[in-house]
């Protein structure tokens, strides 16, 4: 981009802040929050400063960054950001057959979540997730007999793994990061080439493929990919070893899912594992746990590949023009029934 083009670019965003600032005020007065969450789609993204060039990737062939104009298609630092219409999925299939790929999906059911969430998650990642590539399913669990049994199809198999459990889900989430590094380290590291590791609370509703594959993947957050970055929800307290400086950050990344290589995800999950033991001596828990953590990883070792907010959409805010087809739904959140 020009000096002129960066100046023209600076002011279109103070524009559309103004704007939305105003129109955000009005829509809070008059109709409360809902509101402001759909005016947030009149705010720009950014634009890509690759978007006339084909990117190419080792997994998804040609993408095609100018076939989505309405939104941000890759990061300054070259990566893709995967949306609907920029890649050709027949191609990334071809390429990951050709590679004879294991795939490995973690997810961890403790407490209600396994009655409530577990089936529907493992039923639609059949349908959906990586359909034709081998597929190996991690459960984590305190209760292994509750696991359901489903149907998987050919290739596909489901392994339990036995955790203790914890007494807050704070502290479910975060040992998951502890947990899955002795995974990686073990079995699950032997069997997979690739690994995604996703919450369990959601579900698929739309082909989840081998375009999300990468050497480190992470997931734009439904709620947050408009927002500019000094209001994104880092960790800002320097105690935390999650925290970010004000003037940091790139974007907000979703930990219900991210994957990668298996080397990169032990790199990962040591990271986050490590601050959140440290976080622990000095009596602090960063703001939204081990995605604050893994929000500080990405910012220092920035991910191959960005998942737009299409890989994992939150039907709370509801339909919008530029999400095409979601691929997971998060289910409403129903904290009193299911935290403890
Ligand atoms: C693609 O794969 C080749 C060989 O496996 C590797 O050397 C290269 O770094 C990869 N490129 C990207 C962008 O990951
Ligand atoms: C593909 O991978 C599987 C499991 O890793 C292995 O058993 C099989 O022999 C491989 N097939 C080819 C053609 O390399």
């Amino acid at each position: 981009m020009s000096e002129k083009d960066t100046e023209n670019w600076a002011w279109k965003r103070i524009f559309w802040l103004l704007i939305l600032l105003t129109l955000g005020t009005l829509g809070l007065l008059l109709y409360g929050l809902p509101v402001v969450r759909q005016l947030e789609v009149f705010m720009p993204m950014g634009t890509c400063p690759l978007a006339r060039m084909p990117l190419s990737d080792n997994f998804t062939g040609l993408l095609r960054p100018w076939a989505r104009p309405e939104v941000l298609t890759c990061t300054s630092w070259g990566a893709p950001i995967i949306w609907d219409g920029i890649f050709d999925p027949a191609v990334a299939q071809q390429q990951a057959r050709q590679k004879n790929l294991t795939i490995g999906l973690t997810v961890f059911a403790v407490g209600r979540y396994l009655e409530k969430y577990l089936a529907r998650f493992l039923e639609t990642a059949e349908q959906h997730f990586m359909v034709g590539l081998r597929v190996v399913y991690y459960v984590f669990t305190e209760r292994p007999s509750a696991v359901p049994r489903v149907a998987l199809g050919q290739g596909r198999q489901l392994r339990v793994e036995r955790v203790d459990r914890e007494r807050r889900w704070q502290d479910v989430s975060m040992e998951r990061m502890r947990r899955l590094h002795v995974a990686l380290s073990g079995r699950l590291g032997r069997e997979a080439n690739f690994v995604f590791c996703m919450d369990v609370d959601q579900h698929f509703s739309g082909a989840f493929g081998p375009e999300a594959l990468a050497e480190s993947v992470a997931q734009l957050h439904a709620w947050h990919y408009h927002w500019p970055q000094r209001l994104l929800p880092f960790e800002r307290d320097a105690r935390s070893a999650a925290a970010l400086p004000f003037d940091q950050g790139d974007f907000y990344y979703h930990a219900a899912v991210f994957g990668g290589s298996v080397a990169a995800l032990r790199r990962l999950t040591a990271h986050c594992a490590q601050a959140i033991r440290q976080d622990r001596a000095r009596g602090v828990e960063a703001r939204w746990h081990d995605e604050s953590h893994l929000n500080k990883f990405f910012w220092l070792q920035k991910p191959a590949k960005v998942l737009s907010p299409e890989f994992c959409w939150s039907s709370e805010i509801g339909m919008r023009a530029e999400i095409h087809r979601p691929r997971l739904l998060w289910a409403t959140k129903e904290y009193a029934l299911v935290r403890y």
